[in-house]
């Protein structure tokens, strides 16, 4: 692992990093699958997580064998449908959305001069930062329609640091998804994964949840990883 001290930035995920939309989306997405006939489970819920949104409709019907069921078109539909039912979701969302810890994390970041960049690979996290009142901090993001590959695929993490002007290397990425944390590490950042250790296993650190995610936390873990 490379040290603390070299760390200038930090590469957040927005769903379920910063807010709790991951449980919104998962929300529409079951009442899309129940539409389509497609059986909803928890393994397909996690592996929802960091998805496009295409892909993410791609993989629930590959799920439910029913890959080749739709035209494109019809799957434009769906996709739309789900999207405006997240929205409706999210329409009296406020700052009591924000995961616990994370206000005064990002507080911290800027009083000690680390540059923040959003790597979300949705659309609507314009909409969802404004809502959280959290938008000012994450003034650098990746536009997610100008990307070529979804996560895992380094591209969206790679973009995130390149866009804060450091290397790689000088960024620590935070990802609540297995997709994202592998995005991370193959961008050759620091991967911090919140949730399952299980299942986030590929990270170099580990939180449970976003109340761990703290400045003194990782630098300790850090520095357990170099001996
Ligand atoms: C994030 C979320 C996914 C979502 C994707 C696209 O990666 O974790 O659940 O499907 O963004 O979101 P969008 O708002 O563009 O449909
Ligand atoms: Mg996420």
């Amino acid at each position: 692992m490379v040290k603390f001290e070299d760390i200038k930035g930090f590469v957040f995920d927005l769903d379920g990093v910063i807010a709790d939309t991951s449980v919104y989306h998962s929300k529409a997405w079951h009442q899309l699958a129940d539409e389509l006939g497609v059986a909803w489970s928890d393994d397909l819920a996690e592996n929802l997580k960091g998805v496009g949104r295409m892909d993410s409709l791609n993989l629930i019907l590959k799920t439910g064998g029913k890959e080749n069921a739709y035209t494109e078109e019809e799957k434009e539909k769906y996709a739309a449908k789900k999207n405006t039912n997240y929205l409706s979701l999210l329409k009296n969302m406020n700052a009591s959305a924000i995961l616990p810890g994370i206000s005064d994390f990002l507080k911290t970041l800027e009083e000690h001069d680390y540059r923040l960049s959003l790597a979300s690979a949705s659309k609507n996290s314009p909409l969802v930062l404004e809502q959280l009142g959290l938008a000012k901090y994450f003034e650098k993001r990746v536009d997610p329609t100008t990307l070529k590959h979804g996560k895992p695929d380094p591209e969206i993490f790679a973009r995130g640091a390149e866009v804060l002007g450091y290397k790689p290397e000088e960024c620590i990425g935070i990802e609540d998804a297995k997709v994202g944390v592998e995005s991370i590490n193959a961008a050759g950042e620091t991967s911090v994964g919140i949730g399952d250790p299980k299942i986030l296993h590929e990270a170099d650190i580990n939180f449970t949840d976003t109340t761990q995610l703290t400045l003194a936390n990782i630098k300790a873990a850090m520095e357990v990883g170099e001996h």
